[in-house]
């Protein structure tokens, strides 16, 4: 793991592992990607956009990646245990599975059908979870591998958009339950928690470019460290939770969220 500075502070055994982040085109996902290039990892990028993979891959080749292969699917209209066999007889198993898709730009209706919820489920959870019951078995084979799965610091604070946080509130229960089933086969499963993470495209970024009062309103009341996260400050735990220095956390749920309230 690299400090800002670019000095090496601690050895996380992740060199040449095979990696593969699902939802790695921009925001918290791309951070994730360039912090493995840095360990000099291999890299297996999916996302729905080429034009912004090809990106993550250059820098991340910049950056140290011993290789970068990009996968262009939509998980949420694939069939996710068709597309994770394809990984599989393509790159092997992995080493470190990354679960990142999701959001909170989704229905709001907490009224609404089983099909908004399903799809809120869906997109923070059970596409992953799916892919998982492909992606798992071999590892447990293996003896060991790592999956992390992004969830948000909504899942325990339950304010926001009720679909949302219940959805991540949901993934958090799968790995604490599934997470305690597999550990001791070797395999960890665990997930981090971010608070407001701002970046470039991202839901604050237009209202922060504004000056929008509503971001001083929001970090004053929500957020105890007085300012947004930055998708390296997630990737951070991320890439220590993926090391071998991380060697007795199965099923942790690490948030992330600048004291999030
Ligand atoms: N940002 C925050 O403040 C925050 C806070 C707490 C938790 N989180 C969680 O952190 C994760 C990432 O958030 P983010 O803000 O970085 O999101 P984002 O900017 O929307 O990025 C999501 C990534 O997933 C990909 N993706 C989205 N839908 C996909 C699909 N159907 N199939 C394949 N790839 C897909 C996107 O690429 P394409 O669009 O190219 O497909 C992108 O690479 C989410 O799970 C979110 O709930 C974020």
């Amino acid at each position: 793991m690299l400090c800002p500075n670019g000095e090496i502070i601690m050895d996380l055994g992740l060199a040449n592992k095979r990696i593969l982040i699902v939802g790695a085109s921009k925001g918290i996902g791309r951070g994730i990607a360039i912090g493995f290039a840095r360990e000099n990892c291999n890299i297996v990028a999916v996302a729905r956009t080429a034009s912004l993979l090809e990106e993550v891959k250059a820098e991340a080749l910049t950056g140290g990646a011993a290789s970068f292969e990009c996968v262009v699917r939509d998980i949420m209209t694939c069939d996710t245990r068709a597309f994770a066999r394809e990984l599989l007889d393509k790159y092997g198993v992995f080493d470190v599975v990354v679960h990142n898709v999701g959001g909170s730009l989704i229905s709001r209706d907490h009224l609404g059908g089983a099909d908004e919820w399903n799809y809120a489920l869906k997109f923070n959870a059970t596409a992953a979870i799916d892919m998982n019951s492909v992606l798992i078995p071999p590892m447990v084979e293996r003896g060991k591998g790592k999956v992390i799965h992004m969830s948000s610091i909504s899942a325990v604070m339950l304010r926001g958009n009720p679909l949302y946080a219940s959805a991540k509130a949901f993934l958090n229960a799968y790995v604490t339950t599934v997470g305690r089933q597999l550990a001791p086969t070797g395999v960890t499963l665990c997930a981090v928690m971010p608070g407001a993470v701002a970046f470039e495209g991202s839901y604050w970024d237009n209202f922060i470019k504004q000056g929008h009062p509503r971001v001083n309103d929001f970090l004053r009341h929500h957020q105890a460290i007085d300012r947004f996260g930055t998708p390296e400050e997630v990737a951070n735990v991320v890439l220590f939770l993926a090391g071998d220095t991380a060697s007795f956390m199965p099923a942790a749920i690490i948030p992330v969220d600048g004291a999030n309230m």
